[in-house]
């Protein structure tokens, strides 16, 4: 991953570049990376906060011959990725919310967007946009983010160099992928299971369906969160969740 790469000093964001390429016939793993962006996209419409010279925001073209069913696991792979890489470098105790975002001490440092194209019920390419707060300072967030963001320099109480977060996170993202494609999902399950922020605990999780509480048990074979209350067990497929 990584051979390619088309790197910008400043963009609005690094998702619709990666998308342009890849219908341009972008190989697998070629990588669009910026040491801004000025329009930053998060999940559910949200908006990504990407100060200049401080984090890690990239998009990284996948081509993985799967079904569309089964995307989300990519998602859940690259959160497992990432955090190999991120706890190998800084040593500290990054953890996984359902889906994709990475915690420490509860506050998010890491945001994973997924974006895909499918024909028929094939999956054409993968954008998997990656955002880390790597050097980011507290004072950068807005007031109603400070309590909910952290950074690795804030955590770990030292600046970190980027590149090497970066050549971290392409490597084992490049032999996790490959480990998915041949033996499957379940080990990727099995090493989030080993990350998870939440599991044991009593969630509350907005679905497409209505609200759902119960204790998050695990993830079942294809990547969904199981919920259990009492004797029942309710599978998740994507929403957002309250701890
Ligand atoms: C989230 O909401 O948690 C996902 C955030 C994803 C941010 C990354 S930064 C690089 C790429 N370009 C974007 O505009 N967003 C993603």
């Amino acid at each position: 991953f990584g051979k390619e790469i088309r790197y910008w000093r400043q963009v609005a964001s690094t998702q619709p570049l990666a998308h342009e390429w890849a219908r341009e016939g972008a190989a697998e793993g070629s990588l669009v990376i910026t040491e801004e962006q000025t329009q930053g996209r998060g999940r559910l419409g949200r908006i990504w906060h990407s100060p200049p010279y401080s984090g890690i925001w990239m998009s990284l073209v996948l081509r993985p011959a799967i079904p569309l069913t089964q995307a989300p696991q990519l998602t859940l792979m690259a959160s497992v990725a990432v955090t190999r890489a991120l706890r190998r470098v800084t040593g500290l105790d990054i953890r996984i919310k359902w889906p994709n975002d990475l915690l420490i001490d509860g506050k998010k440092i890491c945001g994973i967007l997924t974006e895909l194209r499918g024909e028929q019920d094939q999956v054409q390419y993968v954008v998997l946009g990656m955002g880390i707060n790597v050097n980011v300072t507290p004072d950068f967030w807005p007031e109603e983010l400070k309590g909910k963001g952290t950074s690795l320099a804030i955590a770990g109480g030292r600046t970190y160099r980027r590149v090497e977060l970066i050549t971290a996170i392409l490597k084992e993202l490049e032999g996790i992928y490959e480990g998915f494609l041949t033996h499957g999902f379940e080990p990727i399950r099995i090493l989030w299971e080993e990350y998870a922020a939440m599991l044991g605990t009593t969630i509350r999780a907005h679905t497409p369906h209505g609200e759902v509480t119960g204790e998050a048990i695990g993830l079942d074979p294809t990547g969904a969160l199981i919920l259990r209350q009492g004797d029942t067990k309710i599978p998740i497929f994507s929403s957002d969740i309250d701890v």
